[in-house]
């Protein structure tokens, strides 16, 4: 074993880091310790630059709670989700592509009939959004379970309001032909939260911290992979720059407005769900 020299640490560390049994844990923590020291070795940084970004990364940490996830917020903004999620998800062609799940979603929500109402009064533009539950076969599914939640109209989730019911999110049912009708309205785009070690990074940049408009859908069904992924609102003017990189062309939709009523109608104009063995569709 060599004494270390800035020329031998690296090989020193990583040849150390190779003596764990685990040989999955052995993989991440060797690529870990080789990929921390290519950084380190490009950057360069100086003893006050490290210890900001120890600093930082340990406000990360101390601002994550029971309600708030920074780091989550760290590794969305970064691109790193999308990739972990991308990388888990790989579907055949035609199957609807995932997104992230994101930090909102509550387990357990109440069922709703199909085209009932999932705002209770929430503000915002009604709307109705309809679609179809179909295997990759082309063979609508009946009832599978479509979670959604989204933003009401003022662009704010239910655990970002002071309320001690279901709010804004709902499990849906696909009827006997598939389909499914859900009435709500239209979620807007929201700010991450900037208040924190984020924001302030964020702040330092000309990046946008927007999300586009969008609902989650996270669509079960029994002999079908699930599925988790969000409908975008076509035109929005964050489509093209979420903070979150979560935007797939599949997945935006155009609004249609009735002239009867004034009431938007959103119809996934691509499959808006799938998986192998089956798709999942929300085309209608
Ligand atoms: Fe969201």
């Amino acid at each position: 074993m060599p004494y270390v020299t800035e020329a031998t640490l690296t090989d020193i560390a990583m040849d150390r880091w190779s003596n764990i049994p685990d040989a999955r844990l052995r993989q991440v923590m060797v690529a870990a310790v080789k990929h921390l020291h290519a950084f380190v070795r490009e950057v360069e940084p100086t003893k006050e630059e490290w210890f900001t970004a120890v600093d930082w990364l340990t406000r990360v940490g101390q601002k994550s709670d029971e309600k708030r996830q920074e780091m989550i917020l760290t590794s969305d903004v970064l691109g790193v989700s999308m990739l972990v999620d991308a990388i888990n998800n790989r579907r055949p062609s035609g199957a609807t592509p995932s997104t992230v799940e994101g930090p909102f979603h509550i387990p357990n929500a109440p069922e709703i009939a199909n085209g009932q109402n999932v705002t209770d009064g929430a503000p915002g533009v009604p709307g109705l959004v309809t679609g179809t539950i179909k295997g990759l076969d082309g063979k609508p599914i009946a009832g599978a379970a479509i979670d959604i939640w989204q933003t009401d109209g003022d662009g704010l989730y239910e655990a970002q309001r002071e309320i001690d019911h279901a709010y804004m999110r709902g499990v849906y049912r696909s009827q006997a032909d598939g389909s499914y009708i859900v009435r709500t309205v239209a979620p807007i785009g929201y700010t991450i939260p900037m208040d924190g070690p984020i924001g302030e990074l964020m702040s330092k940049t000309t990046i946008s911290h927007f999300r586009p408009a969008h609902i989650h859908f996270a669509v079960t069904a029994p002999g079908y992979h699930s599925l988790v992924t969000h409908l975008f609102v076509a035109g929005d003017e964050y489509i093209e720059t979420d903070v979150v990189y979560g935007v797939k062309k599949e997945l935006i939709a155009a609004p249609e407005y009735s002239l009867a009523t004034k009431l938007p109608s959103m119809r996934t104009s691509s499959p808006a769900a799938a998986a192998s063995p089956g798709r999942i569709d929300t085309r209608s």
